[in-house]
């Protein structure tokens, strides 16, 4: 397998019903998975980008989080609507979505 230019994590952690810190994938990651899944798919980008779910990333109270490597770009509280602009702009053109990155006091 060839190198890929980038990896996504996304978290898919869970935690128990009613536990304090939530996870992400109470938050919803399962959709924002699935729609990068899609989206690779559906461009033939499986050579170029890596996508991988994840257990917890330490930033729960912001998730769903995405994590891309190798910049260290940590994204809090995606959406699947948000995931095509998470391509198109930074996975595909190198300009991180400032709007969705989590603060540096956060990452
Ligand atoms: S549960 Fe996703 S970052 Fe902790």
């Amino acid at each position: 397998m060839a190198r890929p230019e980038k990896h996504i994590l996304v978290c898919a952690h869970s935690r128990p019903e009613g536990d304090p810190k939530g996870s992400c994938q109470q938050r919803g990651s399962g959709s924002v998975a699935e729609a990068f899944a899609n989206e690779l798919g559906e461009r033939e980008l499986w050579g170029k980008l890596k996508l991988s779910t994840t257990s917890c990333l330490g930033i729960c109270e912001h998730g769903p989080s995405v994590l891309v490597y190798p910049e260290g770009v940590m994204y809090g509280k995606v959406t699947a609507d948000d995931v095509v602009k998470i391509i198109d702009q930074h996975l595909l053109n190198g300009e991180p979505v400032e709007e969705l990155k989590v603060s540096a006091d956060v990452w």
